[in-house]
């Protein structure tokens, strides 16, 4: 095939057989998340590749290995977003929404990017919904914010879902932490993989995230977080867990959780699901509330979660999870080859469309027998044909197609009326 015919490796294409179920993921996602009291946020897909270096942080993979960066013809560093927490907290940041009522909810749908090596749940461009709150700093706030990820994929009614939690402490506490794994896997440098060994001087919490068999076995006994938690991060961490206990949230404490970006403090979590026999993550967050001072703003808390859009609907397709069926056409409008009829099956089409009735007419100018079953073929429950007879009688038949069923209708003025009241009489005899 021709190349410009074909889509870069690791993009995916959204076709029609599948973008009613995608729509009805992030209608769920959204509807929920409204419950709680999120608003809808956009940012630029293009952001300065400061933000990111800053923020999602220089020592990550995502910066260091999988970034889009380019110069603009401006001569400045842009990068593709490859993900969605920096660019909302510049949003906020930039337009003061920090100095208005708070906590800000808010909530985004956007497409990331990371040049990472395309394999089963892991693309090149993918989509994130995400919720971020800003200016909470309670336990209450986290268990909110998790309650929120949870009824959201619950209502998608997604089986064998498990939420890992854990607290990666304050920045007192890490660093505690940071200086006692150093030395630990500083005993082991020789053994570790080339990645882990730049990570010792600059990050060595990132190790404990390294996929590698033999990082793997040391990073099992190495220091664990608890041991250097402050008391305060330990009783936010307490109260969060019993606010999920309250709520019957089940959970496991994976002391492993540290996550990829760089931005986190205290709780950090994930919603984990088997796909192909393999766990995935859907869902990843957790606090940040360095960030604003990082990025040049004032000290404020927040929180927040990605879900990765595509995960979820390999998912749901896996576990065979039926999404509400696409809607069909109440009605196709056929006509005969004739001018006037042709004009007047547009124009009822046009009426019922106005009301809000999904209704077709031919655009393909085919026999009248092949529009009939164009319109079968499409679900369409009723049929008409118009033609010349029609139009001048200003009366044509309607027809049922399951039953086969023929009705006069008016194609005059009332029209849309006698429609509407021929479908009501369906559902109330
Ligand atoms: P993340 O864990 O890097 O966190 O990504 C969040 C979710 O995006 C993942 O759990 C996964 O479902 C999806 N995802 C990530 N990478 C890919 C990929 N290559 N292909 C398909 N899906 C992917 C963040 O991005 C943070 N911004 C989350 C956050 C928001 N933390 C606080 N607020």
């Amino acid at each position: 095939m021709n190349l410009i015919t074909r889509r870069i490796k690791g993009m995916q294409d959204l076709l029609p057989i599948d973008s009613y179920k995608i729509e009805n993921i992030e209608k769920v996602m959204k509807e929920e998340a409204k419950l709680y009291g999120f608003k809808l946020i956009r940012t630029p897909v293009l952001e300065h590749t400061e933000l990111f270096e800053r923020s999602v942080g220089d020592t990550s993979d995502v910066v260091q290995k999988e970034m889009y960066t380019f110069e603009d013809k401006g001569g400045r560093s842009v990068s593709l977003r490859p993900e969605g927490t920096a660019g909302a907290i510049r949003l906020v940041l930039e337009n003061g929404l920090h100095n208005k009522s708070l906590p800000v909810k808010v909530m985004y749908i956007a497409s990331c990017y990371r040049y990472e090596k395309p394999q089963s749940g892991r693309y090149r461009e993918f989509f994130q919904f995400g919720l971020e709150v800003f200016g909470a700093e309670s336990s209450a706030s986290d268990a909110e914010l998790i309650c929120a990820a949870y009824s959201i994929l619950k209502r998608l009614q997604i089986k064998n879902l498990k939420l890992e939690i854990n607290s990666i402490g304050c920045k007192e506490c890490r660093k505690k932490y940071n200086d006692a794994i150093k030395e630990y896997f500083g005993n082991y440098q020789s053994e570790l993989c080339d990645d882990c060994k730049n990570r010792l001087s600059r990050n060595p919490m990132r190790i404990m995230d390294c996929k590698n068999q033999k990082c793997r076995e040391i990073s099992s006994k190495a220091p664990i977080i608890t041991d250097y938690i402050c008391g305060e991060c330990s009783e936010h961490f307490e109260e969060l867990k019993s606010y999920l206990n309250s709520q019957n949230i089940e959970y496991s404490v994976n002391l492993k959780i540290v996550r990829g970006l760089d931005y986190y403090s205290k709780t950090v979590f994930e919603f984990i699901c088997d796909l192909d026999g393999a766990p995935l993550t859907i869902c990843g967050g957790g606090r940040y509330d360095g960030l604003s001072e990082i990025i040049g703003g004032p000290k404020f808390p927040a929180i927040g979660f990605g879900m990765g859009i595509e995960r979820i609907f390999a998912v749901m397709e896996a576990q065979n999870i039926e999404f509400p069926e696409p809607s069909v056409p109440k009605v196709f409008i056929s006509s005969l080859n004739d001018e006037k009829a042709k004009l007047k099956a547009f124009e009822l089409c046009e009426k019922l469309r106005r009301v809000s009735i999904y209704a077709q007419v031919d655009v393909m100018e085919r026999t009248v027998k092949s529009q009939m079953k164009y319109a079968d073929k499409i679900g369409s429950l009723y049929s008409m044909v118009i033609g010349e007879e029609e139009v001048n009688s200003g009366i044509a038949k309607i027809k049922e197609m399951k039953s086969g069923k023929e009705t006069n209708i008016n194609i005059g003025e009332d029209f849309v009326n006698e429609f509407m009241e021929l479908e009501l009489k369906k559902y109330i005899g």
